[in-house]
C-alpha cells in the first residue's frame, strides 16, 4: 500500500500517478487488480452510478456506502473518499466531525475536498487531526450551479492567478495532492513549475504529475455525458448490452438453461409429487 509519502517520490522521479474512480467492490478490485497508484471514491457516484444530473443530492451516508464497498475490493490500494457538498462548508469543527466520521468508517487514506479559500482553516483542522487531504481546484463540480455550469477554468489572467494563489495555499497548510479540473495545459505547466505538492490532472493536460478519470467516462459504461477531455479505453457499455441481449434471446428460445446447467436426480430415482 502506497502512502502519502510515495506521491512526492514518485512526482521526483516523474514516475506518473494514475488514478481511476471507482464506486464498488468489483470496479475496486478491477482497480487494484491493475494496480492503479490510487482509487478515488468520486461524488461523481451521484451521475454515473446514482442517476443524478449533478454532485449536489449526494450526501455523507452514499460516500460512507460507497467508500466502504471499494475499501473491501481495494484493501492495499490508497484510497481518496469526496467529501460531498455542504458537508464541509459551514462550522469548521462541524466539517471536522464529518471528516472524522467518513475517515473511520470507510478506512480511506485520505480525504478530498474542493476549493481554498475561507475553507482553509477547516482543511487545515483536518490535516492536524490527522486525516490527509487531497485538494481540488480549477472546476469544482460542486460548485457549478454558482458558475454556470461545467466550464474550462482560469482562462483570464485573474483567474489563473486566483487558481495559483488557492495551489500555494493548499501546499502551506499540507494537503498531500491537488486534482486540477478543466484549466488550459499550459497553465497546468506553469502551476506544476511552482508546485511541491504532487499534481493530478483531469482535462487537464499531460502536464501534471498524474491523471485521474472517472471509471465509467474511460470504459464508456452508462448512459451519462461523457467529457471532451475523456479518452474511451474501453467500451463496456456495449459488452453488457450485447451480454444482456444474449441472455434475453437464450431465454425466449428456451436455450437457456441447458441440460448440462440443470440440476439432475441420480439415474435410477426417480420422484413422484402427485402423492
Ligand atoms: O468526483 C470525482 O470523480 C472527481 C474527479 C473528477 C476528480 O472529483
Ligand atoms: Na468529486
Amino acid at each position: 500500500m502506497k502512502s502519502v509519502a510515495d506521491f512526492p517520490k514518485m512526482k521526483e522521479k516523474q514516475d506518473k500517478i494514475v488514478m481511476i474512480t471507482a464506486y464498488d467492490y468489483p470496479s475496486a478490485k478491477l482497480a487494484e487488480e491493475q494496480e492503479v497508484d490510487m482509487i478515488l471514491v468520486g461524488d461523481s457516484l451521484g451521475m454515473v452510478v446514482l442517476g443524478y444530473d449533478s454532485t449536489i443530492q449526494v450526501t455523507v451516508e452514499d460516500m460512507i456506502h460507497h467508500g466502504k464497498a471499494v475499501r473491501r475490493g481495494a484493501k492495499d490500494t490508497f484510497m481518496v473518499v469526496d467529501l460531498p457538498f455542504g458537508s464541509y462548508h459551514g462550522d469548521p469543527y462541524e466539517a471536522l466531525k464529518v471528516a472524522v466520521r467518513v475517515f473511520q468508517e470507510t478506512g480511506a487514506n485520505a480525504l478530498k475536498v474542493e476549493g481554498a479559500g475561507n475553507l482553509l482553516p477547516t482543511i487545515q483542522l483536518m490535516i492536524e487531526a490527522g486525516i490527509p487531504v487531497v485538494g481540488h481546484l480549477g472546476l469544482q463540480p460542486q460548485q457549478a450551479a454558482v458558475l454556470g455550469g461545467y466550464k474550462v477554468q482560469g482562462k483570464t489572467q485573474e483567474d489563473a492567478e486566483k487558481i495559483l494563489r488557492d495551489a500555494k495555499a493548499l501546499e502551506e497548510i499540507g494537503v498531500c495532492a491537488i486534482v486540477f479540473e478543466c484549466i488550459p495545459k499550459q497553465m497546468m505547466f506553469e502551476i506544476n513549475q511552482q508546485l511541491h505538492v504532487p499534481t493530478i490532472g483531469i482535462g487537464a493536460g499531460n502536464e501534471a504529475d498524474g491523471q485521474v478519470l472517472v471509471f465509467h467516462d474511460a470504459l464508456h459504461y452508462g448512459h451519462h455525458h461523457i467529457p471532451k477531455f475523456v479518452q474511451q479505453f474501453a467500451d463496456v457499455g456495449a459488452e453488457i448490452e450485447l451480454g444482456i441481449a444474449k441472455y434475453k434471446k437464450a431465454v425466449k428460445t428456451g436455450v437457456f438453461p441447458s441440460d448440462e446447467q440443470s440440476f439432475h436426480l441420480k439415474e435410477n430415482q426417480s420422484i413422484s409429487l402427485y402423492g
